[in-house]
């Protein structure tokens, strides 16, 4: 599984980078907006960072006004991808950009009837929100694989994102059930690199070695 940084913060996305570990970044319209910045002028940046699949979000919520808004987007750089809401209007505007060539993922899927429609209006990828599902009470997990599970079954192209991750353990089950991507927080990843254990290890490797003669 592929792992993404969710983030619009270049310092983040240049820490994840550093890692090696990352190979493409998801922005949203929220995490824009707390970067007090233009939008354009980050999400170049971005681009200047990760080589890999970046996607900016319009907020249009009409089919044409979408298309409109994604065009100069991704003119930005060959590896934006254009982020659409899960709608009516966001279905049509990924069937037209999709035929432009563009590269889409359509955002806050909640249910896997949602995920099947994205990938017939042409999704280069869907973005399941466990999180969101975990906050009211639901299974997010059961989503992504259900949907997993679908895409698989009938060999469908189009990639799944995990997302709305909160913790290490959502990125290591997002994986069990067979998604290609999780789009992973900043603070996520430092908690996946931890672990007692390991610097436990290392504070005792490094205080046997002080008792090697000649070294
Ligand atoms: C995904 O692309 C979204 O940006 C993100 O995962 C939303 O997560 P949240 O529920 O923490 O806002």
């Amino acid at each position: 599984m592929k792992l993404f940084v969710d983030t619009a913060n270049v310092d983040d996305i240049r820490e994840a980078e550093s890692l090696g570990v990352i190979c493409g970044v998801t922005t949203n319209p929220s995490l824009i907006a707390k970067e007090g910045r233009v939008f354009e002028e980050v999400v170049k940046e971005i681009t200047e960072i990760v080589d890999g699949p970046i996607s900016a979000e319009v907020i249009s919520l009409e089919a044409d006004k979408m298309v409109e808004e994604a065009i100069p987007l991704s003119k930005i750089h060959k590896n934006i991808v254009i982020k659409l809401p899960m709608c009516a209007e966001g279905l049509k505007a990924c069937k037209r950009l999709t035929e432009m060539g563009i590269k889409t993922n359509v955002t806050l899927i909640f249910s896997a009837a949602q995920a099947i429609l994205a990938a017939n209006a042409g999704a280069t990828y869907v973005s399941p929100f466990l999180g969101r599902l975990d906050d009211i009470g639901m299974t997010g997990m059961d989503l992504i694989e259900e949907i997993a599970d679908i895409f698989s079954v009938q060999g469908i192209k189009t990639e799944i994102i995990a997302a709305s991750i909160r913790n290490p353990i959502h990125v290591v089950d997002a994986a069990r059930a067979g998604c290609d991507i999780a789009t992973v927080p900043m603070g996520v990843i430092r908690q996946m690199i931890k672990h007692p254990l390991t610097d436990n290890g290392i504070e005792r490797f490094l205080k046997d070695w002080e008792t090697v003669p000649n070294k």
